[in-house]
């Protein structure tokens, strides 16, 4: 054992891997040996403080199940999740924004005007826009994959007896590359706070409310798709988004549901209110 102080230990740890050298496991592991270090050095951390963090994430872990997932929501309130988004979006394609835990990749597929909000209580909004590359060319085989709360602020996969399919759907756009739907406009909720990224909110003097926002999953042959989530000009937390969804260019107006005859949509429910978003898709690679 070669003798370390507090200063070379970092170097230490470092050499004592052995990854293929240039390779991206071998830049993120030195990276984040060195980070580690250099934040306990800064911070003089203690013992207690040490340990406090592992049981912290021991706890994260403990909670954790297949449908709850602790640690996406400590990254997400930690502004993590959305700095990867913003570090991962394309030039020119529209922004990105949470997963959030509620997606599910077998969503059923409905038809274009079709209704998402199955009789629930609130406000039916028409949702519609075009899929474009970033030269505004439309992208017809486009696929718009969405899911939301509903008018009281909860995911029907939140709610026992509730269908886990409902509000929720995938559209592939007409050959004007448009997609059109109604829906129940939703309400914030949040994030879950029962277990020990509560724990840190609270701590924090920081609440655990979403603005209401929209889901999608946009993708198209040939492009690299999205994730991303549509937000309503002034509603409740979109200013201070629990976990940092909010977007400037991802805020839409609700307009009331005015000569929509126009659109020349067929659509299964009459709206009270409009929500228009274009998605905008970058080439693959
Ligand atoms: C959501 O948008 O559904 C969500 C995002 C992050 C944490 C919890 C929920
Ligand atoms: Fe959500």
């Amino acid at each position: 054992m070669s003798d370390v102080n507090q200063y070379t230990i970092t170097q230490a740890v470092k050499d004592s891997f052995k990854t293929e050298p240039g390779s991206r496991f071998e830049s993120l592991l030195q990276g984040l040996i060195e980070h580690l270090h250099d934040f306990t050095r800064e911070q003089n951390v203690t013992h207690e403080e040490w340990m406090a963090a592992l049981m912290f994430l021991y706890d994260c872990g403990k909670i954790s199940t297949p449908e709850r997932h602790e640690f996406i929501l400590l990254s997400d309130v930690l502004g993590w999740s959305a700095l990867v988004d913003m570090i991962n979006t394309k030039g020119g394609a529209t922004e990105g924004s949470n997963l959030g835990p509620f997606y599910l990749d077998n969503a059923p597929a409905k038809a274009l005007g079709a209704d998402l909000g199955d009789g629930r209580d609130g406000v039916t909004l028409l949702v519609h826009g075009r899929v474009m590359d970033t030269l505004k060319n439309p992208l017809p085989g486009a696929q718009v994959d969405t899911w939301q709360a509903d008018g009281a602020g909860t995911y029907p996969i939140q709610e026992e007896g509730q269908d886990k399919y409902d509000l929720r759907g995938k559209f592939t756009v007409d050959d004007q590359a448009r997609y059109y739907y109604t829906t129940v406009l939703p309400k914030p909720y949040t994030v879950p706070y029962d277990g020990p990224v509560g724990v840190l909110l609270r701590a924090g003097n920081r609440h655990a409310w979403r603005a209401p926002h929209l889901h999608f999953i946009v993708t198209a042959p040939g492009m690299s798709g999205i994730t991303t989530e549509v937000f309503f000009k002034n509603t409740d937390y979109v200013d201070n988004d629990a976990v940092f969804g909010v977007r400037r260019s991802l805020i839409r107006d609700i307009k009331p549901a005015r000569n929509i005859e126009a659109l020349g949509y067929a659509l299964d429910k009459r709206p009270d209110a409009v929500v228009e978003m274009d998605f905008v898709l970058a080439p693959e690679g």
